[in-house]
């Protein structure tokens, strides 16, 4: 598949048959993926692959207490660290009932998606370069997630659907115990990944035009093509 086209239609995918996923696929994408970029080269992203479904039960517990947590956060407009300014702002971004429901459906279903990927970093190999600002940090992610977004674009390209899922990380002390992960490593992410129930779920998706996230010398300066 070509490349931005990839890029271009590769939904969250909520909705998986039970077609097994083929380990050699599986191996194929993180072949590729290990590519990506991540500070001092020093490669820290460490992923497990869970196909158990005992295992998958006890992740899809833990995620959906993280999901209800969420959903009542997100019916009042309150999601993850905010001032009250980026508060105001998040209500007018609050989940339709449409997303909130295909989102549940997902959650309930998490157990029977064939692959769950359990994404984690090796704290050690993080240059967290924005750590002593007085905000939230952001730039520690950057060394796992370059790998990550490589995974679910491999998922595109193999005809997998994918999701991505940030809940499981709060559930971190849980997640840890059951997957016998290493002290000094964290968990920040979930990829489900499996065949997608509808092909139209790659059709165009919903996205903001380049003007108005890529800028120009300074902020709020739109970038354009001439
Ligand atoms: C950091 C992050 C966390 C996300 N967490 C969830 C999640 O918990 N559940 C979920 O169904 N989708 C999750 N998503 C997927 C987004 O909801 C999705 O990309 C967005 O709604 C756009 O949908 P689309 O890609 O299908 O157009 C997450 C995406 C990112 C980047």
């Amino acid at each position: 598949m070509e490349l931005y086209e990839a890029m271009r239609t590769n939904p969250s995918c909520r909705y998986f048959t039970d077609e097994p996923v083929e380990p050699d696929v599986l191996h194929r994408i993180f072949d590729n993926a290990r590519f990506a970029s991540s500070g001092g080269n020093r490669q820290g992203w460490r992923t497990i692959v869970v196909r158990q479904p005992e295992t998958k039960a006890k992740l899809a517990e833990l995620h959906a207490r993280q999901w209800d947590v969420y959903v009542s956060h997100a019916r009042e407009g309150v999601v993850g660290y905010q001032t009250s300014e980026q508060k105001t702002k998040m209500a007018s971004y609050s989940p339709t009932q449409r997303r909130l429901s295909r989102t549940d459906d997902f959650a309930s279903s998490l157990a029977e998606v064939p692959v769950l990927l359990v994404c984690c970093v090796e704290l050690w190999t993080l240059a967290v370069t924005d750590k002593d600002l007085p905000r939230q940090s952001i730039v520690g992610g950057g060394s796992l997630y370059t790998f990550v977004q490589n995974v679910l674009l491999g998922c595109r390209n193999e005809g997998l659907g994918s999701a991505l899922t940030t809940l499981l990380a709060a559930e971190e002390a849980e997640v840890v115990r059951l997957l016998e992960i290493p002290d000094d490593v964290a968990v920040g992410a979930l990829i489900a990944v499996g065949r997608p129930v509808q092909e139209k779920q790659y059709t165009k998706l919903t996205r903001k035009p380049v003007e108005e996230v890529v800028f120009d010398e300074r902020y709020g300066r739109p970038f354009t093509a001439g």
